[in-house]
């Protein structure tokens, strides 16, 4: 399955939350509001110093991975979406196993800089 483009409508530079912030491996989500009322929800995964960021929206049936803000991950560290079990590689982003397998996360660029976690 083709890997989506990735997100690139959160202006770069923006500070999402400090390294140390987030466990490792875990997650982290962020919701943003855009002055229409646009609502954006994202996550970011560490994993080692890397840090990984998605939307947060499931390509089996596009709702939210997570009922809960910070959890995205399984026990085996890679990401899970609750609906229905889909599991996902937390560095390419694309289900290894449930009913979306082969497709992609989309991804949001970030990057980590002075400890700091930032959009890219
Ligand atoms: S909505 Fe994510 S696995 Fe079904």
């Amino acid at each position: 399955m083709e890997k989506p483009e990735p997100f690139k409508r959160l202006a770069p530079g923006h500070r999402l939350c400090a390294l140390s912030d987030l466990n490792d491996p875990g997650s982290k989500g962020f919701v943003f509001e855009s002055p229409g009322g646009e609502r954006l929800s994202i996550f970011v995964v560490r994993k080692g110093e890397a840090v990984f960021g998605y939307v947060n929206r499931c390509p089996h049936m596009g709702v939210p991975l997570s009922a809960l803000p910070d959890l995205f991950l399984a026990s085996d560290g890679q990401i899970l979406c609750d609906k229905h079990g889909a599991l996902f590689d937390v560095q390419s982003g694309l289900c290894t196993e449930g009913p979306c397998r082969y497709h992609y996360l989309q991804q949001v660029p970030v990057q980590v800089q002075g400890g700091q976690v930032l959009t890219a």
